[in-house]
Formats: C-alpha cells, structure tokens, sequence
C-alpha cells in the first residue's frame, strides 16, 4: 500500500463518535478524509469536524461529514494531519500545500494532535524544504527584505505561472534557511516581523508521529 495512504489511514484509529475533529491538508491527510468520511457513511461513525483548508471541507462534506467551526465549538479533541519534515522531537516544517495558517489555528485548538506522513518526511534536522512564511500582501516587498534579512532566501509561491494566494488571500513565501538548528529562534525572529502572518514551524505540539514506510510497515513516534 502507498505509505500515505498506510499512515493516513492508521491515524483514523484515534478518532472515536462524539469527538471533536481537526482535518488537514495535503495528500497524506487526504487519506484520513476518505476514511473518515468511508466509516461516517458506511459504520455510524458521528463526529464534528473543523477542516484546515476549502479544499478538506469540500472532500470531507461529500461524505457527509458534519462540519462546523470556531463560533460552535471551543476546542477539538484530535485533529491529523500532514507534514512537510518532521524531526525526532515531533518538530514540524508543514505549509507544503499553503494551509498554514488554519493548520496552526486548528492545532493549537486541539487536545491531540497526530501527523501522517511517509519515511522521506521523517529528517534529523529540519530545513531542506524551503519553510513555508504566510504574509499579508499589503507592504509585500519590505516584509520580504525584513524575512531575507534573517539569512535565508525567500521566494514568492507560484502555481502555474501565477501568483499562489491562500485560502486566507495570502502570499506565501517559500524560504530556504539551510538546515534550521534552532528552529525556536527562528520561529520567534519570524513572530516580530510585521506582515508575516505566520509560518510552517510546528513547535513542541505534535503529540504523535505516524510514519508509514515504503516497504508497507508502520512506525509510530
Ligand atoms: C499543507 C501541509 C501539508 O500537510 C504538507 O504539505 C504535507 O502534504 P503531503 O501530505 O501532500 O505531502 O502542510 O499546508
């Protein structure tokens, strides 16, 4: 089986009828949607569910998943989603897919969190895939010298030749620091810049890792 779908997949095994469920993003999570949504259609499984993109919530209401949002509930109690790099302290790069910024609101919402990913995004350090930054478009070009100014070199996302806007009508830009050895700093220096609204750094949140690898086993962190 295709290790996204196998961690994917696995992770639908903390998700229990009467909770409270954070939905995420990308090609991996898209795998959670389709199991969740197969055991709320076919086994009774009945949940509420909170999705981290437009994209999630449209995958998630073809199944009839009941979905909700921030007015309606104050918390929920799992939320799974995916990752770009993922090192042994569950510390995350994520914003591959320009989710970012939901994916933070709703893990911070959340009581327990659970990544997915295959064996590749698993690294020893974090760092060699570009961190995704969400900044507002007003002011756009001295958000991007106060960015390059903290060393690395960021690059506006572009999707098919154009201009890639988030589900919030954001930019993103995709910076490559190298390999981040304090990823705290950095998370903090990037908090102090105005514009930026926020980035792909995970920090200390992520309470389980499902690592689903090519040879069809799991292992989980
Ligand atoms: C989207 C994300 C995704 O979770 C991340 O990019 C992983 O995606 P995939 O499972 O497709 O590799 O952070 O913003």
């Amino acid at each position: 089986m295709n290790p996204k779908q196998l961690a994917g997949e696995k992770a639908v095994d903390y998700v229990k009828s009467g909770m409270k469920v954070g939905l995420g993003t990308g090609s991996t999570a898209y795998f959670t949607i389709q199991e969740i949504g197969r055991r709320v259609k076919h086994e009774g499984l009945d949940i509420e569910a909170i999705a981290t993109s437009i994209e999630s919530e449209r995958l998630a209401k073809e199944w009839g998943v009941k979905m909700v949002d921030f007015s309606e509930i104050d918390h929920l109690d799992v939320t799974i989603d995916g990752a770009d790099e993922a090192d042994a302290n569950l510390n995350l790069i994520k914003g591959g897919g320009g989710a970012l910024l939901r994916e933070k609101i709703v893990a911070f919402a959340t009581k327990f969190y659970v990544i997915v990913a295959d064996e590749r995004k698993y690294v020893p350090t974090l760092g060699a895939f570009g961190l995704p930054i969400e900044i507002i478009p007003f002011g756009w070009e001295e958000t991007f010298r106060e960015v390059t100014a903290l060393g690395c070199t960021p690059k506006r996302r572009e999707k098919n030749e154009e201009i890639f806007i988030t589900d919030n009508h954001n930019f993103i830009f995709d910076c490559d620091f190298g390999l981040i050895e304090n990823p705290h700093d950095v998370l903090q220096k990037l908090q102090g810049i105005p514009g930026v609204v926020e980035s792909g750094l995970f920090l200390d949140k992520t309470d389980v890792l499902i690592i689903g690898n090519n040879d069809g086993t799991l292992k989980i962190i």
